[in-house]
């Protein structure tokens, strides 16, 4: 797509209908690409269709960087998470129909487009606090409108508006999930296992995934939510050089490592590597409010 017609793109109107106003929680309207409130606060459409609602400043370092960005949109070009888009899309499905699918921390919308494409009336929310991911995210998908928030402050979305919050490596803030969610809707969770891209940490320095994270996911949202499925999703790759440059890049060591010890690292990687790729998708219901 070129820069040119980027201009076409905006929010759907269901997504409009589901966000609230991020300054007084009033319902919000667009008009001439901008989103405003009946006490006049008024957030303009960025060129490339996604809305940055925020009025506060977010912490430095929350966001994804361009580098990392960039790194992700090619990685996940290369289909070596197809398995995992898939199981997500298939967890989302039977919940979505013509509802909302919120999708917290949606970075790129890869995920969430493949959801859309298996809920063929749903409409998706992209909520991040990266402008950079978003706008790819805003043009990832026709049924897709993605806004730009801190996942940690009280959510710009109008209550039991969503019928899945869908949240893959992303933030978890179990009270707004709730909030948002409908009775009958559903949380999807992707997590990384301990043994995700294991060769990748022995060999350039990563952060290796906590062993115990699962337990602290249920212990994070068990006050909201209870687990009714888990799908491991595990295959062995072969990556290239190229595509481990990428996936070092894209991911959370991106923050940590030094550029040198990082590219020097990286350098003595010539030949395809066995990689270990390997998530848990949780599909969680609500709790009785
Ligand atoms: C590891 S990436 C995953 C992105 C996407 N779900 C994917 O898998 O392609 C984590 C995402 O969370 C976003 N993020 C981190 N902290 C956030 C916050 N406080 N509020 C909103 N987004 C946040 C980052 O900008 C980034 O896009
Ligand atoms: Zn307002």
């Amino acid at each position: 797509m070129t820069s040119t017609d980027s201009g076409k793109h905006s929010l759907p109107p269901s997504v409009v209908d589901a966000l609230r106003c991020s300054v007084c929680s009033n319902p919000v309207d667009l008009v001439d690409r901008t989103v405003r409130c009946e006490n006049g606060h008024s957030f303009d459409l960025a060129r490339h269709g996604y809305v940055n609602l925020l009025h506060a400043k977010t912490p430095a370092g929350t966001a994804d960087t361009p580098d990392m960005v960039a790194a992700r949109v090619e990685f996940l070009d290369g289909g070596l998470y197809t398995p995992l888009a898939t199981e997500i899309a298939r967890s989302v499905m039977p919940f979505a129909g013509d509802g909302l699918v919120v999708d917290a921390g949606a970075g790129t919308g890869y995920y969430l487009a493949r959801a859309l494409d298996a809920a063929p009336e749903a409409t998706g929310l992209a909520l991040d606090v990266s402008a950079v991911a978003l706008r790819r995210a805003a043009r990832a998908h026709p049924r897709l409108g993605a806004a730009v928030w801190n996942l940690w402050e009280p959510w710009p979305v109008k209550s039991v508006s969503a019928s899945v919050v869908l949240n893959v490596f992303a933030p978890r803030n179990g009270a707004e999930f709730r909030r948002v969610l409908r009775d009958d809707g559903a949380l999807v969770v992707a997590t990384p296992n301990p043994a995700h891209l294991s060769e990748l940490a022995a060999l350039v320095d990563m952060v290796k995934v906590d062993d115990r994270k699962e337990e602290r996911l249920d212990a994070t949202l068990s006050a909201f939510f209870e687990l009714e499925g888990r799908q491991d999703v595990t295959r062995e790759v072969s990556m290239t050089p190229e595509q481990v440059r990428q996936v070092v890049r894209m991911g959370p060591s991106a923050h940590h490592l030094h550029r040198e010890d990082r590219q020097g690292l990286l350098a003595r990687i010539v030949e395809p590597v066995a990689v270990t790729t390997s998530f848990t998708v949780s599909v969680y219901r609500p709790a009785p409010r």
